[in-house]
Protein backbone atom coordinates (compact mmCIF):
# COMPACT_ATOMS: atom_id res chain seq x y z
CA UNK A 1 0.00 0.00 0.00
CA UNK A 2 1.41 3.26 -0.99
CA UNK A 3 0.93 5.70 1.85
CA UNK A 4 -1.95 8.12 1.53
CA UNK A 5 -4.08 5.70 -0.67
CA UNK A 6 -7.23 3.92 0.70
CA UNK A 7 -7.04 0.84 1.32
CA UNK A 8 -9.27 -2.26 -0.54
CA UNK A 9 -9.71 -4.10 2.25
CA UNK A 10 -8.70 -4.45 6.27
CA UNK A 11 -7.07 -7.21 7.69
CA UNK A 12 -6.88 -8.02 11.61
CA UNK A 13 -4.78 -10.46 12.95
CA UNK A 14 -3.91 -11.24 16.52
CA UNK A 15 -4.29 -14.04 19.31
CA UNK A 16 -7.64 -15.89 20.11
CA UNK A 17 -9.89 -13.37 21.88
CA UNK A 18 -7.87 -10.23 20.87
CA UNK A 19 -10.95 -8.50 19.68
CA UNK A 20 -10.09 -9.14 15.86
CA UNK A 21 -14.37 -9.96 15.25
CA UNK A 22 -15.74 -7.04 17.58
CA UNK A 23 -13.01 -3.92 16.08
CA UNK A 24 -13.64 -5.69 12.89
CA UNK A 25 -17.25 -5.23 12.87
CA UNK A 26 -17.64 -1.69 14.48
CA UNK A 27 -15.01 -0.66 11.86
CA UNK A 28 -16.85 -2.53 8.70
CA UNK A 29 -20.27 -0.21 9.95
CA UNK A 30 -18.78 2.97 10.37
CA UNK A 31 -17.16 2.61 6.77
CA UNK A 32 -20.11 1.15 5.69
CA UNK A 33 -18.37 -1.84 4.19
CA UNK A 34 -18.63 -5.90 4.48
CA UNK A 35 -16.98 -7.65 7.86
CA UNK A 36 -15.81 -11.21 7.17
CA UNK A 37 -14.59 -13.30 9.41
CA UNK A 38 -12.52 -16.42 8.73
CA UNK A 39 -13.66 -18.53 11.55
CA UNK A 40 -17.66 -18.20 10.29
CA UNK A 41 -16.89 -18.65 6.64
CA UNK A 42 -15.21 -22.02 8.02
CA UNK A 43 -18.06 -23.03 9.99
CA UNK A 44 -20.29 -22.02 6.77
CA UNK A 45 -17.91 -24.33 4.07
CA UNK A 46 -17.63 -27.11 6.78
CA UNK A 47 -21.19 -27.39 7.42
CA UNK A 48 -20.35 -28.19 11.67
CA UNK A 49 -18.26 -25.70 14.25
CA UNK A 50 -14.79 -24.92 14.91
CA UNK A 51 -14.64 -27.53 17.85
CA UNK A 52 -16.18 -30.13 15.86
CA UNK A 53 -13.65 -29.56 12.64
CA UNK A 54 -11.04 -29.95 15.52
CA UNK A 55 -12.34 -33.33 17.08
CA UNK A 56 -13.55 -34.78 14.30
CA UNK A 57 -11.49 -33.55 11.49
CA UNK A 58 -8.24 -33.34 13.03
CA UNK A 59 -6.08 -29.40 12.99
CA UNK A 60 -4.77 -30.11 9.33
CA UNK A 61 -8.42 -30.01 8.28
CA UNK A 62 -8.82 -27.05 9.74
CA UNK A 63 -6.07 -25.26 8.39
CA UNK A 64 -6.91 -26.43 4.91
CA UNK A 65 -10.24 -24.59 4.95
CA UNK A 66 -8.70 -22.20 6.84
CA UNK A 67 -6.44 -21.19 3.80
CA UNK A 68 -8.92 -21.59 1.16
CA UNK A 69 -11.48 -19.08 3.13
CA UNK A 70 -8.39 -16.57 3.64
CA UNK A 71 -7.58 -17.02 -0.51
CA UNK A 72 -11.01 -16.02 -0.97
CA UNK A 73 -11.76 -13.57 1.39
CA UNK A 74 -8.74 -11.52 0.84
CA UNK A 75 -9.45 -10.51 -2.62
CA UNK A 76 -12.57 -8.73 -1.40
CA UNK A 77 -12.90 -4.99 -1.64
CA UNK A 78 -14.48 -2.70 0.71
CA UNK A 79 -14.13 -5.47 3.33
CA UNK A 80 -12.59 -6.05 7.28
CA UNK A 81 -11.46 -9.38 7.71
CA UNK A 82 -10.68 -11.02 10.89
CA UNK A 83 -8.58 -13.76 10.51
CA UNK A 84 -8.46 -16.44 12.95
CA UNK A 85 -5.49 -16.13 15.73
CA UNK A 86 -3.88 -19.14 14.16
CA UNK A 87 -3.85 -18.47 10.59
CA UNK A 88 -0.73 -15.31 10.50
CA UNK A 89 1.55 -17.92 11.36
CA UNK A 90 0.90 -20.57 8.62
CA UNK A 91 3.35 -21.63 6.25
CA UNK A 92 2.38 -18.99 3.04
CA UNK A 93 -0.27 -17.15 4.55
CA UNK A 94 1.32 -13.36 4.50
CA UNK A 95 1.76 -14.16 0.41
CA UNK A 96 -1.74 -13.74 0.72
CA UNK A 97 -1.99 -10.49 1.61
CA UNK A 98 -1.50 -7.94 -1.07
CA UNK A 99 -0.32 -4.46 -0.94
CA UNK A 100 -3.62 -2.79 -1.22
CA UNK A 101 -4.61 -4.63 1.87
CA UNK A 102 -3.75 -2.53 5.42
CA UNK A 103 -2.63 -5.39 8.13
CA UNK A 104 -3.17 -4.49 11.66
CA UNK A 105 -2.13 -6.34 14.61
CA UNK A 106 -4.64 -6.04 17.62
CA UNK A 107 -2.07 -6.85 20.15
CA UNK A 108 -2.76 -8.73 23.41
CA UNK A 109 -1.33 -10.58 26.61
CA UNK A 110 -1.74 -14.35 27.07
CA UNK A 111 -3.32 -13.67 30.77
CA UNK A 112 -5.65 -10.89 28.77
CA UNK A 113 -7.29 -13.20 26.19
CA UNK A 114 -7.44 -16.64 28.46
CA UNK A 115 -9.42 -13.99 30.77
CA UNK A 116 -11.54 -12.84 28.18
CA UNK A 117 -11.59 -16.15 25.92
CA UNK A 118 -12.69 -18.14 29.10
CA UNK A 119 -15.85 -15.60 29.14
CA UNK A 120 -16.79 -15.82 25.66
CA UNK A 121 -17.54 -19.79 26.69
CA UNK A 122 -15.51 -22.69 25.50
CA UNK A 123 -15.61 -22.38 21.49
CA UNK A 124 -12.10 -22.59 20.88
CA UNK A 125 -10.37 -26.18 20.94
CA UNK A 126 -6.87 -24.56 21.28
CA UNK A 127 -7.14 -23.15 24.86
CA UNK A 128 -9.73 -26.06 26.00
CA UNK A 129 -8.46 -28.14 29.08
CA UNK A 130 -5.66 -27.46 32.18
CA UNK A 131 -2.74 -25.25 31.94
CA UNK A 132 -4.40 -23.07 29.32
CA UNK A 133 -2.07 -20.14 30.87
CA UNK A 134 1.03 -21.93 30.09
CA UNK A 135 -0.11 -23.16 26.46
CA UNK A 136 -1.93 -19.61 25.61
CA UNK A 137 1.67 -18.02 26.51
CA UNK A 138 3.64 -20.48 24.89
CA UNK A 139 1.38 -20.42 21.51
CA UNK A 140 1.57 -16.47 21.54
CA UNK A 141 5.28 -16.48 21.81
CA UNK A 142 5.36 -18.93 18.73
CA UNK A 143 3.25 -16.14 17.09
CA UNK A 144 4.51 -12.95 18.14
CA UNK A 145 6.79 -12.60 14.69
CA UNK A 146 4.39 -13.60 12.66
CA UNK A 147 1.78 -11.10 14.20
CA UNK A 148 4.53 -8.55 13.86
CA UNK A 149 4.49 -8.87 10.33
CA UNK A 150 1.16 -6.79 9.90
CA UNK A 151 1.74 -3.15 8.89
CA UNK A 152 0.37 -1.67 12.02
CA UNK A 153 0.24 -2.82 15.80
CA UNK A 154 -2.75 -1.54 18.24
CA UNK A 155 -2.93 -2.20 21.88
CA UNK A 156 -5.72 -3.78 22.32
CA UNK A 157 -5.78 -4.56 25.90
CA UNK A 158 -6.02 -0.84 27.29
CA UNK A 159 -8.06 0.33 24.34
CA UNK A 160 -11.48 -1.31 23.57
CA UNK A 161 -13.10 -1.80 19.99
CA UNK A 162 -14.51 1.61 20.13
CA UNK A 163 -11.31 3.24 20.23
CA UNK A 164 -9.50 0.91 18.33
CA UNK A 165 -11.73 1.63 15.49
CA UNK A 166 -11.28 5.00 15.20
CA UNK A 167 -7.72 4.62 15.72
CA UNK A 168 -7.96 2.33 12.43
CA UNK A 169 -10.45 5.52 10.60
CA UNK A 170 -7.21 7.94 11.44
CA UNK A 171 -4.88 5.22 10.02
CA UNK A 172 -6.68 4.44 6.72
CA UNK A 173 -7.00 8.87 6.37
CA UNK A 174 -3.38 8.96 7.01
CA UNK A 175 -4.22 10.79 9.92
CA UNK A 176 -2.71 8.24 12.85
CA UNK A 177 0.21 7.99 14.98
CA UNK A 178 2.35 4.96 12.73
C1 LIG B 1 -7.32 -20.47 16.46
C2 LIG B 1 -8.06 -19.33 16.65
C3 LIG B 1 -9.53 -19.31 16.49
C4 LIG B 1 -9.98 -20.39 15.52
C5 LIG B 1 -9.43 -21.73 15.92
C6 LIG B 1 -7.90 -21.75 15.97
C7 LIG B 1 -5.85 -20.41 16.71
O1 LIG B 1 -9.94 -18.03 16.00
O2 LIG B 1 -9.59 -20.07 14.21
O3 LIG B 1 -9.94 -22.06 17.17
O4 LIG B 1 -5.11 -21.27 16.20
O5 LIG B 1 -5.40 -19.46 17.40
P1 LIG B 1 -10.04 -16.71 16.93
O6 LIG B 1 -8.70 -16.06 16.90
O7 LIG B 1 -11.07 -15.90 16.24
O8 LIG B 1 -10.43 -17.16 18.29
Amino acid sequence: MVNGDMPERVLLVGFMASGKSSVGKELASRLGWDFEDFDTAIKARAGKSVSQIFSEDGEAEFRRLESDVAEELLTRSNTVVASGGGWPAQPGSWKMVTEDTMSVWLQVSPAVAVGRAAEEGGTRPLLDGGDVLDRATALLLAREASYRRARYTLDSEQYGPLELADEIMKLMTGQGKT
